[in-house]
């Protein structure tokens, strides 16, 4: 059977790692206002997405449907500022995070390319 990436991490990791990032988002002056209060809902969404995403229960399609990212981000005006932000904020939580060096540099790769992709301004 093949070990995925939510294997090694495991989803406690996952949901702190997640926790901490929307602990930073919350106080960041450029991105809070985007997201309009809704913390928890969205900290769930990114959650299960990155569950998914990492080989583990497909259970953010079966709640959202496809993830169509770059769709569902249409909305928000992503700059290369907006972009920096979030990146920061992520970096800061895995910074803090006792994930394996290795799984960190996965997914620090993963957020860095799809930030990219998702910046539309
Ligand atoms: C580049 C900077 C980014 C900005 C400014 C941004 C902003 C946002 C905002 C404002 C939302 C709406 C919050 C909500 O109600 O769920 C959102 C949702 C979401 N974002 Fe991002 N995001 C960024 C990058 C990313 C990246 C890199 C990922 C994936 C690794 C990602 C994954 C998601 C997911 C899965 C949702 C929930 C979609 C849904 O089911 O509706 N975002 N984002």
């Amino acid at each position: 059977m093949q070990v995925t990436w939510y294997d090694r991490i495991g989803k406690e990791k996952i949901r702190k790692l997640i926790r901490d990032f929307y602990a930073e988002i919350k106080n960041d002056e450029v991105l809070s206002p985007m997201y309009k209060g809704d913390f928890e809902e969205a900290e769930e969404r990114l959650y299960l997405f990155m569950v998914q995403y990492l080989g583990g229960p497909d259970l953010y399609n079966r709640q959202r449907g496809h993830p169509r990212l770059k769709m569902r981000h249409a909305d928000f005006l992503i700059d290369e500022k907006a972009k920096m932000h979030w990146l920061a904020n992520m970096k800061n939580a895995l910074d803090r995070s006792d994930i394996g060096e290795e799984e960190k540099d996965f997914l620090w790769s993963y957020f860095q390319q799809t930030a990219s992709f998702l910046k539309n301004h």
